[in-house]
């Protein structure tokens, strides 16, 4: 089904059951421990064997040797499969460097082999006795030193990405309030709490994989491009996933490694990456230096913005790119935005929640906090005044539906904005100074081409079918609340089965698409669905109403389950009037805090977010996205860094002990405020996504009360309290 808004109204125009704040329905599954993660789907395949994967040693360079004779007779060891032995795989289009195969090593913690034996602790044992010799290189680790050199990344197309509007030098030169700022953000890691885990089995050539994965349709097609097997030969299965932001987009080397090893012990093998491997042998966020320039006549109005963003990754291939949501946010007819990638050979780069924007906002927001400073202006009314009428340097495009002001209005009013001491360092509670910050955020809503299956049974229960994922964001929930309100059963009748590369393909988890396209995908299978049963039963399917498990005509009524056993597949698709238009989710967030006057010890004391998303499919679940961000983003200002190794090349706090991730703790309270908004343009549910909105502009919120806090303007995150010395 193409969807064509704005043309005339749907099934949505009025919402009983989407809307509703719906508790999970994976839930007890989840809370009693029996949703069944990867690596523990023991029924799956009879006697599996453990693999143990072996990370490289060094970053760069070649294995000279590797002697395999002492793990081969150690005791229960099975097979082993080792990299000099095995040319190197087909790669996928999302994977950087070969997972696996050959004698060249890109980065560090590469699997080099894979020992399968009878049990865990027998196969690592085992590869302790593997031993080898590396020629080792030299390697550039350093983001700032390889920063100079670093050539323009590429763009859209291809081409350069550097896009300039209007005469950004001259207009900045003439500017009477000007703002030149570098800021860094370090390396992180998604710290997802399931490590990637994959069990794999043979049935002569056809591949099964029980798997921890957010993209089955990836995982299908990159599994058979890096095996070189046929599509069809693959089956990817993962109904539930212990969370993947970003980390589980691709398949990695558990999946590689546990076919390999299956195939080469002749039975099914499971493997999980241990925790330092998830960190150095998978992908990560990449560290960015970024500078901002803004040039604003004194009326707080910009005439020049200029956002420059340098990453580095392998080979010099894409890196994070900080400037997407600056083109976005604020008006301002001079315009630079580039993108600079330097060949670094640290581990992967790649997709972290909201790639680009989470920490493209931690420059950009502070920045405008600065700028207000210099300005004597409020930093809400700032924003405010520089509120775009049309997409900035994009002008043929308009905004789907955009409700920033009403977000930074009423979240300043609930806040208790104008409390705020409008010069730093003024407040004192007992030892703590106390101060209040703001940002704003900006995150794309790209809902997507999205299918699924829907059977009405016998006994009038229905069955949604779809390779959508469930990585403890509620798409099972939203699901089934799409398919019982469009079907008309009450939530309980609806059975939604997710995570099996042969149900039809949907747009899976990433890029905070998910919910609104699998939802989407779902609508249009169900109302295929209603016309079959109208025309089995003589109706239209399109205007009956379907409620109360009864099909209500205009002169009867007949019970859901006359039709039968039916079933429909569908999917949803857009139409070319999307084009013209950005969707994008936007919020504006708010945060207090104290820090120690002493000790430099920050406190969080309250954030709230007011969002902009279109319409909440589930305000519970889009809740818990929400404030999941918001953690995450306080991660990202205060505390989360993987400290880069710069002689040897690797992340060194490669563990959650070393990692540090917010608890509980440190996050005392949290609000969310949704807007009653819709977006007709979205989807048909006019919906948009969330996930990934919460949590772009917080930790820019966060850094900008500290600053009024204490007087002191950290710009290298994370703002650690060393940095106050
Ligand atoms: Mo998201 S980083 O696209 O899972």
């Amino acid at each position: 089904m193409e969807f064509n808004a704005p043309a005339g109204t749907n099934l949505f125009d009025k919402s009983r059951i989407v809307g509703k704040p719906t508790p999970r329905i994976d839930g007890p599954l989840k809370t009693t421990g029996t949703a069944p993660y990867a690596y523990e789907r023991h029924d799956v395949a009879p006697n599996q064997a453990y693999g143990y994967v072996v990370g490289a040693a060094i970053s760069k360079g070649r294995i000279v040797s590797m002697d395999l004779s002492e793990a081969r007779s150690a005791p229960g060891v099975i097979a082993i499969v080792a990299a000099p032995e095995t040319q190197p795989l087909g790669k996928a289009r999302s994977n950087i460097a070969p997972l696996f195969g050959g004698d060249e090593i890109a980065h560090y913690h590469q699997a080099i082999a894979c020992v399968v034996a009878e049990t865990f602790e027998q196969a690592r044992s085992a590869a302790g006795l593997i031993r080898t010799v590396y020629g080792r290189e030299e390697g550039a680790f350093d983001l700032a030193a390889a920063a100079p050199a670093a050539g323009l990344a590429k763009g859209r197309g291809g081409k350069p990405d550097r896009k300039l509007r209007g005469d950004f030098e001259a207009a900045f030169a003439v500017a009477p309030v000007k703002l030149d700022a570098q800021y860094t953000t370090p390396d992180e890691t998604h710290a997802m709490m399931e490590p990637h885990a994959t069990i794999a089995a043979w049935h002569g050539d056809q591949l099964t994989l029980w798997t921890s994965n957010q993209m089955i349709d990836w995982a299908k097609s990159s599994m058979a491009q890096i095996l070189d097997m046929k599509p069809e030969n693959v089956r990817i299965d993962s109904p539930f996933i212990g969370g993947g932001f970003g980390g589980k987009l691709f398949i990695r080397s558990d999946a590689v490694m546990a076919a390999l090893g299956a195939k080469a012990a002749g039975r099914p093998v499971k493997v999980t990456l241990q925790r330092p491997l998830v960190v150095n042998n998978t992908t990560h966020r990449h560290a960015t230096i970024q500078r901002l320039r803004i040039g604003a006549e004194r009326d707080g109005r910009i005439t020049a913005i200029a956002h420059e963003n340098w990453s580095g990754n392998l080979y010099g291939s894409e890196g994070e790119d900080g400037t997407l949501q600056t083109p976005k946010l604020y008006s301002g007819e001079n315009r630079l935005t580039a993108n600079y990638v330097a060949a670094l050979d640290l581990p992967e780069g790649n997709a972290m929640r909201a790639p680009g924007e989470a920490v493209g906002h931690l420059a950009l927001e502070a920045a405008m906090d600065e700028l207000a400073e210099l300005l004597d202006m409020d930093p809400v009314e700032l924003r405010i005044r520089n509120e775009p009428q049309s997409v900035p340097g994009t002008p043929d495009k308009k905004f789907s539906d955009r409700n920033l002001v009403r977000c930074l209005r009423d979240g300043a009013e609930r806040f208790g904005w104008s409390r705020r001491a409008t010069k730093p360092g003024q407040v004192r509670d007992g030892r703590w100074l106390v101060g209040m910050g703001v940002a704003a955020g900006y995150r794309g809503g790209p809902v997507q081409k999205s299918g699924a299956r829907v059977r009405l049974e016998t006994d009038g229960r229905i069955t949604v079918e779809t390779d959508m994922t469930d990585i403890g964001t509620g798409s099972y929930t939203i699901i089934a609340q799409t398919a019982a309100e469009t079907m008309g059963v009450p939530l309980e009748q609806v059975t939604v089965k997710l995570g099996d590369s042969r149900f039809p393909a949907s747009a899976g988890s990433g890029g905070q698409w998910g919910a609104a396209s699998s939802t989407a995908g779902t609508y249009a299978a169900c109302v295929s669905l209603r016309r079959a049963i109208g025309e089995k039963l003589g109706f239209n399917g399109d205007t009956a109403t379907f409620a109360d498990s009864r099909i209500h005509l205009s002169n009867r009524t007949i019970p859901l389950t006359d039709a039968g056993s039916m079933a429909a597949e569908d999917q949803i698709t857009f139409g070319e009037f999307k084009r013209e238009y950005d969707v994008g989710t936007y919020a504006a967030h708010f945060c207090e805090v104290g820090v120690d006057v002493f000790t430099g010890e920050t406190r969080i004391r309250r954030m709230l977010a007011v969002c902009d998303a279109g319409r909440i499919l589930n305000p519970l679940s889009a809740r818990s996205q929400v404030i999941g961000g918001m953690v995450m983003a306080t991660g990202a200002a205060l505390m989360e860094e993987l400290a880069v190794d710069k002689r040897f090349g690797f992340f060194v706090n490669h563990d959650l002990a070393g990692y540090e991730v917010p608890v509980h703790a440190d996050i005392p309270h949290q609000e969310v405020v949704f807007l009653e908004t819709e977006d007709p343009i979205a989807s048909p549910l006019k919906a948009k996504g969330v996930g990934e909105l919460g949590i772009c502009g917080p930790g820019a919120a966060l850094a900008n009360a500290l600053y009024n806090a204490t007087g002191v303007r950290v710009r290298d995150y994370p703002i650690t309290l060393d940095k106050y010395l």
